[in-house]
């Protein structure tokens, strides 16, 4: 081969591998990375990326090299010579990818060890999914909404279900594991990237289809400094709202901690907007024709949802276990809040 087809075939190979080099730098295929786990699997991503940008790049340019120089001349129909085998060339194009895929394969292994690893020290929190909310519980035994973690300290989520199966994921964690009930799933996540003012939390959400509130069965991740985070954690109280007297702020935060405006509007609590279960704005009319007063149909509704069905909506949907849950002051002070905000 003459040298000015060999820059040929250079060129054309350094201009598709730029293009496809572009397309992988410049579009973000990625979240922000913001766990140690995330940054592994990040850089297994992109190991593989590179090999496949340069095996993309020299099979652009032997393919358009070929379909310029070889192209067949108009009204020439007569085969190409025949050619049989080229050692060589065989034992290259094996070598070459075996050794490529066993270093992925190297590379990966040593990432999933890694990523499994918590270390000999971790802060284990117990993830609990239920449809449709998520619980998390502390080694002091106090049970939070949000997740909120110290930055740099291996966690270790042991992850579980009450009632079908979820599945835990904070996309700038990059992982996911499956929330099952009667099965604990653990996942370590060392979280590297402090939330701040600019963004306040890292989404929870969950990504297995598991009912009707699934889309809105999101909680939050908070990645706090280590000394806010051991302040929080040994002054912050067991969240629980005043008792009674028409609501306010806390029984609203018992509102939206307990999940209920995944599957509920109710217009007192900013974002309720669930249509899974009944609109909570107006149940005096269901109250009269479940022959209850107001505060006792609202509190059964809660602690024993199957017992009246309002007309529309099916049994069964709502977690019956808000009983066991919630404290008997928190089913008070939530039922004082929604019948006090009726229109
Ligand atoms: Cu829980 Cu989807």
């Amino acid at each position: 081969m003459r040298r000015t087809k060999w820059v040929e075939l250079v060129v054309i190979g350094l201009l598709a591998g730029a293009i496809a080099t572009l397309c992988a730098i410049l579009i973000p295929w990625l979240p922000t990375s913001a766990s140690r786990q995330a940054g592994r699997i990040a850089f297994t991503y992109w190991f593989a990326t590179i090999i496949c940008l340069f095996i993309f790049a020299v099979v652009m340019a032997i393919l358009i090299y070929a379909i310029i120089n070889f192209r067949a001349e108009p009204g020439d129909w007569s085969d190409g010579p025949p050619v049989h085998g080229h050692t060589t060339l065989e034992i290259v194009w094996t070598v070459i990818p075996a050794v490529l895929v066993t270093s992925i394969s190297i590379v990966s292994a040593i990432v999933l060890a890694k990523n499994g690893n918590a270390g000999n020290n971790p802060l284990v929190v117990k993830v609990t999914a239920q449809q449709f909310s998520w619980q998390f519980t502390y080694p002091n035994k106090k049970t939070y909404p949000i997740l909120r973690l110290p930055v740099n300290r291996p966690v270790k989520l042991e992850i579980t279900a009450t009632d079908v199966v979820h599945s835990f994921w904070v996309p700038e964690f990059f992982q996911k594991q499956d929330a099952v009930p009667g099965q604990v799933n653990s996942l370590v996540i060392t979280p590297d990237k402090l939330n701040d003012a600019k963004r306040p939390f890292y989404p929870v959400i969950c990504t297995e289809l598991c009912g009707l509130g699934h889309a809105l069965m999101r909680s939050r991740a908070v990645v706090m400094t280590q000394a806010s985070w051991t302040k929080w954690y040994r002054g912050s109280p067991q969240p629980r709202p005043q008792p009674g007297g028409g609501g306010g702020t806390a029984a609203s935060v018992l509102f939206t901690q307990n999940g209920c405006g995944a599957c509920h509007t109710f217009k007192a609590v900013p974002g309720a907007a669930g249509k899974v279960g009944p609109d909570l704005d107006n149940v005096k009319d269901s109250a009269t024709k479940a022959g209850q007063s107001l505060l006792a149909y609202i509190k059964t509704s809660i602690v024993t949802p199957n017992a009246f069905i309002t007309p529309g909506y099916q049994p069964g949907v709502m977690p019956g276990n808000f009983g066991t849950t919630m404290t008997a002051t928190q089913i008070n002070a939530l039922t004082a809040f929604i019948a006090s905000h009726q229109s």
